[in-house]
């Protein structure tokens, strides 16, 4: 079974739109398997975002994530990385398409509502970063609706 981490950026807390992003992932038949509402310390953001330093978006990518509460998820189902990232749209919202969180809901390449890993590698990397006391079992739970 994959899984995924999913932020939803502090735009997306500031915006309140927890529920709605939350309800879409949901109604996918992904299952929550780790939630949690983190205020990023800086170091955080830093590995978080280790693979872009140097990039001229780089500091205010880091302000960014550190400005506010984000919600920190992982989702697991079949594809999981892959659908959440369909799902997601792309990263830019002028460029995003209706139906997609991004598409319907953010306008800008910055504040874009969402992260979300983007393959099963990075996706373990980045579970063990935001949740190092690791994540509550969920194994076997109502898995015949999974797919
Ligand atoms: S890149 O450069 O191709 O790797 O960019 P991308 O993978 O599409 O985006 C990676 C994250 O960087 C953010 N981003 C930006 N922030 C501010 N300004 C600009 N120009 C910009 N371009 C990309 C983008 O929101 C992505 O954040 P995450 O949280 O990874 O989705």
């Amino acid at each position: 079974m994959q899984q995924t981490l999913i932020l939803l950026k502090p735009d997306a807390v500031q915006r309140r739109l927890v529920g709605e992003i939350t309800g879409r992932f949901e109604r996918k038949g992904l299952r929550l398997a780790g939630l949690k509402l983190v205020q990023a310390p800086r170091a955080l953001a830093e590995q978080h975002y280790a693979v872009h330093k140097g990039k001229p978006f780089y500091d205010s990518l880091l302000a960014f994530l550190t400005s506010g509460p984000t919600v920190a998820m992982v989702w697991e189902g079949r594809e999981a990385v892959a659908v959440c990232r369909t799902l997601m749209g792309l990263t830019d919202g002028a460029k995003a398409p209706p139906g997609t969180i991004r598409g319907d809901l953010a306008l800008s390449v910055q504040n874009n509502l969402v992260h979300g890993s983007d393959s099963p590698e990075n996706a373990a990397l980045e579970v063990a970063l935001w949740f190092p006391e690791g994540l509550v079992s969920v194994a076997g739970v109502d898995a015949q609706w999974v797919g």
